[in-house]
């Protein structure tokens, strides 16, 4: 009988801010298409337990906890992935985070702190693993956008979010022009641009301004709900997948319709 094989079997893929959420949610769903697994983070206790899960699954899984926007800590990562595997396949950057306020009460602490939450991760990540691919002429880096990169109603009607929705707009700049640097070096790249995701620490707040305003996530959302996380990391499970091979510099939106 022929061998069932996932979708990424014995690729190498480095997730960053895999401890929570949709960095989480995509480890996993890589790990079950029989990936292994670099994963990177600031908080160690739940990097470890994210990595638990994935050696519950039977996949081989390296863990570095660090800041991820300093480059000490990317180096570290990058470092790590290829002392334990010896080369990169996939490289997720889904690190990101806001600090919001009115753009009129925002400090300049917290915008720098959302512009370097959101840039400068992608940007040292990619950096450093892009010359191991380069060596080898292959590899798939996927970002994380946001819906947000056209601006997003129910935070700026709430708490304001300029400086996020700025950040991600950034984002799919990075990968419109880094796509075309390495595309001579047969690597793709791409982001996903999810909208409202019920993941444990975003969702509750999103259910909150369903009920408080009149720009409520899940009305402005034509399919009418959150988006679950799995939905977020099955997209960038196809960008990291051979049946992507020829999608490089798109930005795809994961927004229930939006
Ligand atoms: N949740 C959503 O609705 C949503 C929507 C659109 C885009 N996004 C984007 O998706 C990505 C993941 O979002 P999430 O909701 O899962 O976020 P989250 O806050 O749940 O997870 C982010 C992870 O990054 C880690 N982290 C934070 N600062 C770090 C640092 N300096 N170095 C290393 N690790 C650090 C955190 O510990 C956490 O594990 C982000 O880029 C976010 O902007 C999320």
């Amino acid at each position: 009988m022929a061998e069932v094989m996932g979708r990424l079997e014995d690729k190498v893929a480095v997730v960053t801010g895999a401890a929570h959420g949709l960095g989480r949610a995509t480890a996993l769903r890589l790990a079950q298409e029989g990936a292994k697994l670099v994963l990177g983070d600031i908080e160690a206790e739940a990097l470890a337990a994210t990595a638990a899960e994935i050696a519950a699954l039977g996949r081989p899984v390296e863990t570095v906890v660090g800041d991820l926007t300093e480059p000490a800590g990317a180096e570290a990562l990058i470092g790590a992935a290829m002392a334990a595997f010896g080369q990169i396949d996939g490289l997720v950057n889904n690190l990101g985070g806001a600090r919001n306020a009115k753009i009129w009460e925002m400090s300049v602490e917290d915008w720098d702190f959302t512009l370097r939450l959101n840039l400068r991760g992608t940007f040292l990540c990619t950096r450093h693993a892009l010359p191991h691919m380069m060596a080898r002429r292959q590899g798939r880096i996927v970002c994380l956008s946001s819906g947000a990169r056209e601006g997003t109603p129910w935070t700026a009607h709430d708490t304001g979010g300029a400086a996020y929705s700025a950040s991600k707009a950034a984002v799919h700049g990075f990968i419109r022009d880094v796509a075309i640097e390495v595309a001579a070096h047969n690597i793709t790249v791409n982001a996903v641009a999810p909208g409202p995701i019920d993941t444990d620490r975003t969702g509750p707040g999103l259910l909150k301004l369903e009920e408080t305003s009149e720009l409520g996530p899940i009305r402005l959302t034509p399919l009418g709900r959150l988006g679950q996380p799995e939905e977020v990391a099955n997209a960038i499970l196809f960008l990291l997948s051979d049946e992507a091979s020829y999608i490089s510099g798109h930005t795809l939106a994961v927004t229930g319709g939006r």
